[in-house]
Protein backbone atom coordinates (compact mmCIF):
# COMPACT_ATOMS: atom_id res chain seq x y z
CA UNK A 1 0.00 0.00 0.00
CA UNK A 2 1.71 3.43 -1.23
CA UNK A 3 2.16 6.19 1.37
CA UNK A 4 -1.18 8.10 -0.59
CA UNK A 5 -3.51 5.49 -0.18
CA UNK A 6 -2.46 4.56 3.58
CA UNK A 7 -2.84 8.62 4.77
CA UNK A 8 -6.09 8.69 2.73
CA UNK A 9 -7.45 5.13 4.62
CA UNK A 10 -6.45 6.75 7.93
CA UNK A 11 -8.37 10.00 7.24
CA UNK A 12 -11.37 8.32 5.93
CA UNK A 13 -14.71 9.06 7.52
CA UNK A 14 -16.82 7.17 5.55
CA UNK A 15 -19.54 6.32 7.38
CA UNK A 16 -23.09 3.84 7.04
CA UNK A 17 -25.70 4.82 9.12
CA UNK A 18 -28.80 2.46 9.82
CA UNK A 19 -31.36 5.86 11.12
CA UNK A 20 -33.94 3.05 12.74
CA UNK A 21 -37.22 4.01 14.41
CA UNK A 22 -35.86 2.46 17.57
CA UNK A 23 -31.90 2.00 17.42
CA UNK A 24 -29.42 3.50 15.30
CA UNK A 25 -26.15 2.06 14.23
CA UNK A 26 -23.07 3.18 12.99
CA UNK A 27 -20.31 1.90 10.91
CA UNK A 28 -16.98 3.08 10.19
CA UNK A 29 -15.79 1.69 6.66
CA UNK A 30 -13.32 -1.22 7.08
CA UNK A 31 -14.32 -1.25 10.85
CA UNK A 32 -17.86 -2.99 11.25
CA UNK A 33 -20.35 -1.37 13.98
CA UNK A 34 -19.03 1.17 16.14
CA UNK A 35 -22.21 2.79 17.36
CA UNK A 36 -25.20 0.71 18.86
CA UNK A 37 -27.80 3.19 20.32
CA UNK A 38 -31.42 3.72 20.67
CA UNK A 39 -32.76 6.80 18.58
CA UNK A 40 -33.91 8.61 21.63
CA UNK A 41 -33.05 12.41 22.25
CA UNK A 42 -34.05 14.13 25.65
CA UNK A 43 -34.84 17.51 25.45
CA UNK A 44 -34.72 20.16 28.18
CA UNK A 45 -37.00 23.40 27.45
CA UNK A 46 -35.90 26.54 29.46
CA UNK A 47 -37.23 30.14 28.65
CA UNK A 48 -38.82 28.76 25.54
CA UNK A 49 -35.03 27.56 23.83
CA UNK A 50 -35.05 23.25 24.03
CA UNK A 51 -31.74 22.15 24.47
CA UNK A 52 -30.30 18.45 24.07
CA UNK A 53 -29.72 16.91 27.33
CA UNK A 54 -28.62 13.51 26.24
CA UNK A 55 -28.85 11.42 23.31
CA UNK A 56 -28.91 7.30 22.83
CA UNK A 57 -28.64 4.95 26.00
CA UNK A 58 -28.81 7.65 27.99
CA UNK A 59 -32.00 9.13 27.19
CA UNK A 60 -34.03 5.86 26.83
CA UNK A 61 -33.53 5.58 30.78
CA UNK A 62 -35.61 8.88 30.59
CA UNK A 63 -38.35 7.63 28.55
CA UNK A 64 -41.99 7.79 30.19
CA UNK A 65 -39.73 9.15 33.44
CA UNK A 66 -39.53 12.70 32.79
CA UNK A 67 -40.11 15.35 34.96
CA UNK A 68 -42.25 18.69 33.46
CA UNK A 69 -39.59 20.84 31.10
CA UNK A 70 -37.87 17.70 30.03
CA UNK A 71 -38.63 15.33 27.36
CA UNK A 72 -37.68 12.47 25.94
CA UNK A 73 -38.36 12.17 22.06
CA UNK A 74 -38.38 9.21 19.71
CA UNK A 75 -37.88 11.51 16.45
CA UNK A 76 -38.52 8.81 13.94
CA UNK A 77 -41.70 7.16 15.14
CA UNK A 78 -42.91 5.38 12.09
CA UNK A 79 -40.23 4.68 10.27
CA UNK A 80 -39.87 8.43 9.12
CA UNK A 81 -38.82 11.67 10.05
CA UNK A 82 -41.06 13.13 12.66
CA UNK A 83 -38.98 15.71 14.47
CA UNK A 84 -36.59 16.91 11.81
CA UNK A 85 -34.65 19.26 14.00
CA UNK A 86 -33.96 16.54 17.09
CA UNK A 87 -33.28 14.06 14.26
CA UNK A 88 -30.24 16.21 13.04
CA UNK A 89 -29.21 16.21 16.61
CA UNK A 90 -29.21 12.99 16.97
CA UNK A 91 -27.06 12.46 13.94
CA UNK A 92 -24.87 15.12 14.61
CA UNK A 93 -24.57 13.48 18.04
CA UNK A 94 -24.08 10.05 16.71
CA UNK A 95 -21.25 11.30 14.13
CA UNK A 96 -19.19 13.39 16.94
CA UNK A 97 -19.13 10.78 19.28
CA UNK A 98 -17.66 7.94 16.62
CA UNK A 99 -15.42 10.89 15.18
CA UNK A 100 -13.38 11.51 18.38
CA UNK A 101 -11.15 14.02 16.61
CA UNK A 102 -13.71 16.15 15.29
CA UNK A 103 -11.50 18.54 12.92
CA UNK A 104 -11.71 15.09 10.32
CA UNK A 105 -15.34 14.87 10.34
CA UNK A 106 -16.43 16.07 7.07
CA UNK A 107 -17.56 12.22 5.95
CA UNK A 108 -19.46 10.29 2.89
CA UNK A 109 -22.45 9.04 5.05
CA UNK A 110 -24.35 5.92 3.28
CA UNK A 111 -27.33 5.62 5.44
CA UNK A 112 -30.81 2.95 4.93
CA UNK A 113 -34.03 4.39 4.00
CA UNK A 114 -37.27 2.29 4.37
CA UNK A 115 -39.18 1.87 0.72
CA UNK A 116 -41.87 3.17 1.24
CA UNK A 117 -40.63 6.56 2.45
CA UNK A 118 -41.65 9.40 0.01
CA UNK A 119 -39.23 11.36 -1.75
CA UNK A 120 -39.93 13.93 0.39
CA UNK A 121 -38.87 11.81 3.42
CA UNK A 122 -35.63 10.89 1.38
CA UNK A 123 -34.78 14.55 0.74
CA UNK A 124 -35.62 14.96 4.67
CA UNK A 125 -33.27 12.42 6.00
CA UNK A 126 -30.43 13.38 3.60
CA UNK A 127 -30.84 17.23 4.21
CA UNK A 128 -30.31 16.18 8.27
CA UNK A 129 -27.65 14.12 7.70
CA UNK A 130 -25.85 17.06 5.21
CA UNK A 131 -26.93 19.86 8.23
CA UNK A 132 -25.01 16.98 10.64
CA UNK A 133 -21.74 18.17 8.58
CA UNK A 134 -21.62 15.45 5.92
CA UNK A 135 -20.19 16.41 2.88
CA UNK A 136 -21.89 13.66 0.74
CA UNK A 137 -24.97 11.37 1.61
CA UNK A 138 -25.98 8.72 -0.54
CA UNK A 139 -29.01 6.10 0.29
CA UNK A 140 -29.31 2.43 0.22
CA UNK A 141 -33.01 1.22 0.72
CA UNK A 142 -33.42 -0.84 3.92
CA UNK A 143 -34.40 -4.22 2.42
CA UNK A 144 -31.54 -4.02 0.37
CA UNK A 145 -29.05 -3.47 2.71
CA UNK A 146 -31.12 -6.47 4.92
CA UNK A 147 -30.62 -8.63 2.64
CA UNK A 148 -27.05 -8.13 1.66
CA UNK A 149 -26.08 -7.89 5.69
CA UNK A 150 -28.09 -11.20 5.93
CA UNK A 151 -25.52 -12.74 2.69
CA UNK A 152 -28.16 -13.26 0.93
CA UNK A 153 -27.40 -13.56 -3.16
CA UNK A 154 -28.85 -10.70 -3.97
CA UNK A 155 -27.23 -9.82 -7.19
CA UNK A 156 -27.87 -13.44 -8.68
CA UNK A 157 -30.72 -14.38 -10.87
CA UNK A 158 -32.52 -15.75 -8.44
CA UNK A 159 -35.50 -14.58 -6.03
CA UNK A 160 -34.51 -13.62 -2.52
CA UNK A 161 -37.20 -12.46 0.13
CA UNK A 162 -36.52 -10.46 3.04
CA UNK A 163 -38.44 -9.55 5.91
CA UNK A 164 -37.26 -6.84 7.85
CA UNK A 165 -39.25 -6.27 11.55
CA UNK A 166 -38.02 -3.14 12.76
CA UNK A 167 -39.54 -0.54 15.49
CA UNK A 168 -42.05 1.44 12.99
CA UNK A 169 -41.60 -0.58 9.78
CA UNK A 170 -41.79 -4.08 8.05
CA UNK A 171 -40.33 -4.18 5.11
CA UNK A 172 -41.44 -7.24 2.67
CA UNK A 173 -38.83 -7.08 -0.39
CA UNK A 174 -38.51 -9.69 -3.32
CA UNK A 175 -34.81 -9.28 -4.92
CA UNK A 176 -33.28 -10.41 -7.98
CA UNK A 177 -30.46 -9.40 -10.19
CA UNK A 178 -29.31 -6.46 -7.88
CA UNK A 179 -32.57 -4.82 -7.84
CA UNK A 180 -35.96 -4.98 -5.98
CA UNK A 181 -38.88 -7.00 -8.02
CA UNK A 182 -41.46 -6.27 -5.56
CA UNK A 183 -41.43 -4.51 -2.18
CA UNK A 184 -44.47 -3.32 0.38
CA UNK A 185 -43.38 -1.28 3.80
CA UNK A 186 -46.31 -1.66 6.21
CA UNK A 187 -46.58 0.48 9.37
CA UNK A 188 -46.58 -1.80 11.81
CA UNK A 189 -43.67 -3.84 13.66
CA UNK A 190 -42.09 -3.95 16.63
CA UNK A 191 -44.00 -0.70 18.64
CA UNK A 192 -47.27 -1.93 17.34
CA UNK A 193 -46.42 -5.02 19.59
CA UNK A 194 -45.66 -3.23 22.07
CA UNK A 195 -48.92 -1.12 21.60
CA UNK A 196 -51.09 -4.36 21.03
CA UNK A 197 -49.76 -5.73 24.54
CA UNK A 198 -50.92 -2.32 26.36
CA UNK A 199 -54.14 -2.43 24.63
CA UNK A 200 -54.86 -6.01 25.65
CA UNK A 201 -53.45 -5.60 29.56
CA UNK A 202 -55.99 -3.03 29.78
CA UNK A 203 -58.68 -4.70 28.43
CA UNK A 204 -58.04 -8.14 29.63
CA UNK A 205 -56.80 -6.99 32.82
CA UNK A 206 -58.07 -3.48 33.57
CA UNK A 207 -54.18 -2.56 34.01
CA UNK A 208 -52.30 0.54 32.57
CA UNK A 209 -48.60 0.03 31.27
CA UNK A 210 -46.50 2.09 29.84
CA UNK A 211 -44.59 1.45 26.58
CA UNK A 212 -41.10 0.35 28.40
CA UNK A 213 -42.98 -2.05 30.27
CA UNK A 214 -44.89 -3.51 27.40
CA UNK A 215 -41.84 -4.32 25.55
CA UNK A 216 -40.26 -6.24 28.43
CA UNK A 217 -43.25 -8.30 28.11
CA UNK A 218 -42.64 -8.72 24.43
CA UNK A 219 -39.31 -9.54 24.83
CA UNK A 220 -39.04 -11.55 27.55
CA UNK A 221 -42.07 -13.83 27.45
CA UNK A 222 -43.87 -12.70 23.97
CA UNK A 223 -44.77 -15.46 21.39
CA UNK A 224 -46.55 -16.20 18.29
CA UNK A 225 -47.03 -19.50 19.74
CA UNK A 226 -47.46 -20.16 22.96
CA UNK A 227 -45.69 -23.23 23.98
CA UNK A 228 -46.38 -23.31 28.30
CA UNK A 229 -48.10 -22.06 30.87
CA UNK A 230 -45.48 -20.03 33.02
CA UNK A 231 -46.84 -17.18 34.23
CA UNK A 232 -44.83 -13.79 34.50
CA UNK A 233 -45.65 -10.76 36.54
CA UNK A 234 -46.75 -7.05 35.07
CA UNK A 235 -46.65 -4.19 37.21
CA UNK A 236 -48.86 -1.19 36.25
CA UNK A 237 -51.64 0.90 37.47
CA UNK A 238 -55.36 -0.44 38.10
CA UNK A 239 -57.36 1.46 35.84
CA UNK A 240 -60.89 1.88 38.38
CA UNK A 241 -58.52 2.63 41.51
CA UNK A 242 -55.57 4.30 40.18
CA UNK A 243 -53.64 2.15 42.63
CA UNK A 244 -50.18 0.28 41.07
CA UNK A 245 -51.20 -3.68 40.66
CA UNK A 246 -49.67 -6.49 39.56
CA UNK A 247 -51.15 -8.89 37.53
CA UNK A 248 -49.80 -12.56 36.10
CA UNK A 249 -50.15 -13.39 32.48
CA UNK A 250 -49.19 -16.01 30.22
CA UNK A 251 -47.67 -17.22 26.78
CA UNK A 252 -51.32 -17.92 25.82
CA UNK A 253 -52.35 -14.25 26.94
CA UNK A 254 -49.27 -12.79 24.47
CA UNK A 255 -49.88 -14.31 21.45
CA UNK A 256 -53.69 -13.38 21.62
CA UNK A 257 -52.51 -9.94 21.89
CA UNK A 258 -50.15 -9.95 19.32
CA UNK A 259 -51.99 -11.68 16.84
CA UNK A 260 -53.79 -8.58 14.83
CA UNK A 261 -49.76 -7.72 13.93
CA UNK A 262 -48.69 -10.73 13.18
CA UNK A 263 -51.93 -11.88 10.71
CA UNK A 264 -51.08 -8.45 9.07
CA UNK A 265 -47.34 -9.82 8.46
CA UNK A 266 -48.55 -12.52 7.15
CA UNK A 267 -50.86 -10.83 4.72
CA UNK A 268 -48.47 -8.55 4.07
CA UNK A 269 -45.83 -11.88 3.43
CA UNK A 270 -48.87 -13.47 0.90
CA UNK A 271 -49.07 -10.18 -0.69
CA UNK A 272 -46.17 -10.17 -2.14
CA UNK A 273 -45.67 -14.29 -3.21
CA UNK A 274 -49.09 -13.25 -5.40
CA UNK A 275 -47.09 -10.16 -6.90
CA UNK A 276 -43.93 -12.23 -7.48
CA UNK A 277 -43.03 -13.04 -11.36
CA UNK A 278 -43.72 -17.00 -11.04
CA UNK A 279 -39.81 -17.88 -12.34
CA UNK A 280 -39.25 -15.98 -8.63
CA UNK A 281 -41.68 -17.39 -6.92
CA UNK A 282 -40.54 -20.78 -7.22
CA UNK A 283 -36.74 -19.54 -5.85
CA UNK A 284 -38.63 -18.70 -3.12
CA UNK A 285 -40.38 -22.00 -2.53
CA UNK A 286 -36.94 -23.46 -1.93
CA UNK A 287 -35.05 -20.84 -0.76
CA UNK A 288 -37.70 -19.28 1.71
CA UNK A 289 -37.44 -16.28 3.50
CA UNK A 290 -35.50 -14.27 5.50
CA UNK A 291 -36.00 -12.47 8.59
CA UNK A 292 -34.01 -9.59 10.23
CA UNK A 293 -34.39 -6.88 12.22
CA UNK A 294 -35.35 -7.12 15.93
CA UNK A 295 -38.98 -8.33 15.29
CA UNK A 296 -37.22 -11.68 13.86
CA UNK A 297 -36.11 -12.07 17.82
CA UNK A 298 -39.91 -12.62 18.49
CA UNK A 299 -40.10 -16.26 19.91
CA UNK A 300 -41.53 -18.25 17.29
CA UNK A 301 -42.34 -16.23 14.67
CA UNK A 302 -39.90 -17.93 12.35
CA UNK A 303 -42.28 -20.98 12.97
CA UNK A 304 -46.00 -19.07 12.32
CA UNK A 305 -44.49 -17.32 9.28
CA UNK A 306 -43.86 -21.08 7.93
CA UNK A 307 -46.45 -22.51 8.72
CA UNK A 308 -48.90 -20.11 7.68
CA UNK A 309 -47.08 -19.48 4.46
CA UNK A 310 -46.00 -22.53 3.28
CA UNK A 311 -42.15 -21.18 2.64
CA UNK A 312 -39.24 -21.71 4.72
CA UNK A 313 -38.29 -19.32 7.21
CA UNK A 314 -34.88 -18.05 8.43
CA UNK A 315 -33.66 -15.79 11.02
CA UNK A 316 -30.54 -13.79 9.80
CA UNK A 317 -27.70 -14.27 12.30
CA UNK A 318 -27.41 -11.02 14.33
CA UNK A 319 -30.90 -9.72 13.57
CA UNK A 320 -31.02 -6.34 15.24
CA UNK A 321 -27.21 -5.48 13.37
CA UNK A 322 -28.32 -7.09 9.69
CA UNK A 323 -29.27 -3.80 8.04
CA UNK A 324 -26.40 -2.08 9.73
CA UNK A 325 -23.80 -4.24 8.43
CA UNK A 326 -25.17 -4.84 5.21
CA UNK A 327 -24.77 -1.14 5.08
CA UNK A 328 -21.47 -0.67 5.73
CA UNK A 329 -20.90 -3.74 3.22
CA UNK A 330 -22.16 -1.43 0.18
CA UNK A 331 -19.84 1.45 1.59
CA UNK A 332 -16.98 -1.09 1.82
CA UNK A 333 -17.34 -2.77 -1.67
CA UNK A 334 -18.40 0.88 -3.51
CA UNK A 335 -18.01 -0.89 -6.86
CA UNK A 336 -19.99 -3.68 -6.43
CA UNK A 337 -22.89 -1.94 -4.81
CA UNK A 338 -22.54 1.40 -7.04
CA UNK A 339 -25.83 0.73 -8.81
CA UNK A 340 -27.94 0.30 -6.11
CA UNK A 341 -26.60 3.46 -4.37
CA UNK A 342 -29.00 6.72 -4.83
CA UNK A 343 -28.79 10.48 -3.76
CA UNK A 344 -31.21 13.48 -4.44
N1 LIG B 1 -36.16 -10.40 21.78
C1 LIG B 1 -37.01 -9.62 21.12
N2 LIG B 1 -38.26 -10.05 20.84
C2 LIG B 1 -39.14 -9.29 20.19
N3 LIG B 1 -38.87 -8.05 19.74
C3 LIG B 1 -37.63 -7.57 19.98
C4 LIG B 1 -36.64 -8.32 20.67
N4 LIG B 1 -35.51 -7.56 20.76
C5 LIG B 1 -35.79 -6.38 20.16
N5 LIG B 1 -37.06 -6.38 19.69
C6 LIG B 1 -37.78 -5.28 19.03
O1 LIG B 1 -37.15 -4.94 17.82
C7 LIG B 1 -37.47 -3.59 17.50
C8 LIG B 1 -36.22 -2.87 17.10
O2 LIG B 1 -35.68 -3.50 15.98
P1 LIG B 1 -34.66 -2.74 15.02
O3 LIG B 1 -33.53 -2.20 15.80
O4 LIG B 1 -34.37 -3.66 13.90
O5 LIG B 1 -35.59 -1.53 14.55
P2 LIG B 1 -35.19 -0.23 13.77
O6 LIG B 1 -34.25 -0.60 12.68
O7 LIG B 1 -34.71 0.79 14.74
O8 LIG B 1 -36.60 0.24 13.21
P3 LIG B 1 -37.06 0.52 11.70
O9 LIG B 1 -36.32 -0.42 10.83
O10 LIG B 1 -38.54 0.27 11.72
O11 LIG B 1 -36.75 1.94 11.47
C9 LIG B 1 -38.07 -2.96 18.75
O12 LIG B 1 -39.48 -2.84 18.58
C10 LIG B 1 -37.74 -3.99 19.83
O13 LIG B 1 -38.69 -4.00 20.87
MG1 LIG C 1 -34.37 -1.06 10.75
Amino acid sequence: MGLFTRVSKIWSQDMAIDLGTANTLVVLKGQGVVLNEPSVVAVVESKGKKSVLAVGDEAKTMLGRTPGNIQAIRPLRDGVIADFIVTEEMIKHFIKKVHKRSTFANPRILICVPTGSTPVERKAIQDSALAAGARRVQLIEEPIAAAIGAGLPISEATGSMVVDIGGGTTEIAVMSLGGVVYSNSLRVAGDAMDHSLQNFMRKEYNLLIGDSTAEKIKKEIGTAIPTNNNKYPVKGRDIRSGTPKEVNITEEDTSEALNPILKDMINGIKDALENTPPELSADLVDMGLTLTGGGALLKNIDKRFSKETGLPVHIADDPLACVAIGTGKALDQEETFSSILSEY
